[in-house]
């Protein structure tokens, strides 16, 4: 194990595309329909606990959108999920030389690749998420808001996410957005909770994750109304401030340009 190329599964592709081909061919010559589209999808799993000390490889077949069959080695043999399927895992179970490629690629495919991506650093790697807290007004009650906790950019997907009121953790009130995947080796997920603020509540968004060394803690403290209002009034003043400063200002700076400039003393008087 170690470097190398990554490896597909070798399964029994061409054998499975031929008799779906040879259905189809049947099909059409009985019928004279128009050709239709069919998706066959191969679909190889390798599943690993504890590095490379238990490994399970699963390899599917599937038809359209119906899993026909699988190899699953744990159990070592080919296993029909649909009557269509049975008559091909009954046809591999029966070759010996099929049966013992399946039960090889534990070690050819899955190991040998876990090897290749601990090489790659892809084995271990950890991203630490970004934690970032919002509120929003659209609870389903009128008088109700939204926290939003937002968690992005994180690897591996594993997470671990609380909503806290003044240090206790909150359980109602508490919806989560699915895990969303980006695609590029990171995730994200919003947990949002639902909460009637009262001035001086602490609340804080919580995250564990493998990354971190301890949880990261990002708090929101409610402001009470008045609050929010003596807030609006000094803002207001301000800017009223600022409309007769404004003004004021200008006048005086014409005012400066426009003095005449002292004589130099002393020549004529
Ligand atoms: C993981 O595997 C190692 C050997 O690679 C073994 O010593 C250890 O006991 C295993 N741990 C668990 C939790 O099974």
């Amino acid at each position: 194990m170690g470097a190398g190329r990554i490896l597909g599964a070798g399964s029994c592709w061409a054998g499975a595309l031929l008799v779906t081909l040879m259905v189809l061919r049947t099909h059409l010559a009985h019928c004279m329909e128009r050709p239709r589209r069919v998706v066959f999808q191969g679909k190889s799993d390798c599943l690993f606990t504890n590095g490379t000390e238990r490994v399970r490889f699963l390899d599917r077949y599937i038809y359209n959108r119906q899993q026909l069959l699988h190899f699953d080695s744990d159990l070592g043999v080919y296993v029909a999920d649909t009557e269509l399927g049975r008559p091909q895992a009954e046809h591999w179970n029966k070759d010996q030389a099929i049966l013992a490629q399946a039960r090889a690629e534990v070690d050819r495919f899955c190991r040998h690749n876990y090897g290749v991506a601990q090489t790659g650093k892809m084995v271990g790697r950890t991203v630490q998420p970004k934690v970032k807290v919002s509120p929003t007004k659209s609870g389903s009650q009128p008088h109700s808001h939204l926290l939003v906790c937002s968690v992005t950019g994180f690897y591996p997907s594993g997470i671990e996410i609380k909503w806290l009121k003044n240090g206790q953790e909150q359980t109602a009130g508490v919806v989560s957005t699915e895990l969303l995947q980006n695609g590029d080796w990171t995730f994200q997920i919003l947990v949002m909770l639902e909460m009637s603020p009262q001035r001086g509540d602490i609340y804080t968004c919580q995250v564990e994750h493998i990354s971190l060394q301890g949880p990261i803690a990002v708090h929101w403290e409610a402001q009470s109304d008045s609050a929010r209002s003596k807030m609006l009034t000094g803002v207001g003043g301000f800017v009223l401030g600022l409309i007769f400063l404004a003004p004021g200002l200008l006048i005086y700076l014409k005012n400066k340009k426009g003095r005449p400039v002292p004589q130099p003393a002393g020549l004529l008087s």
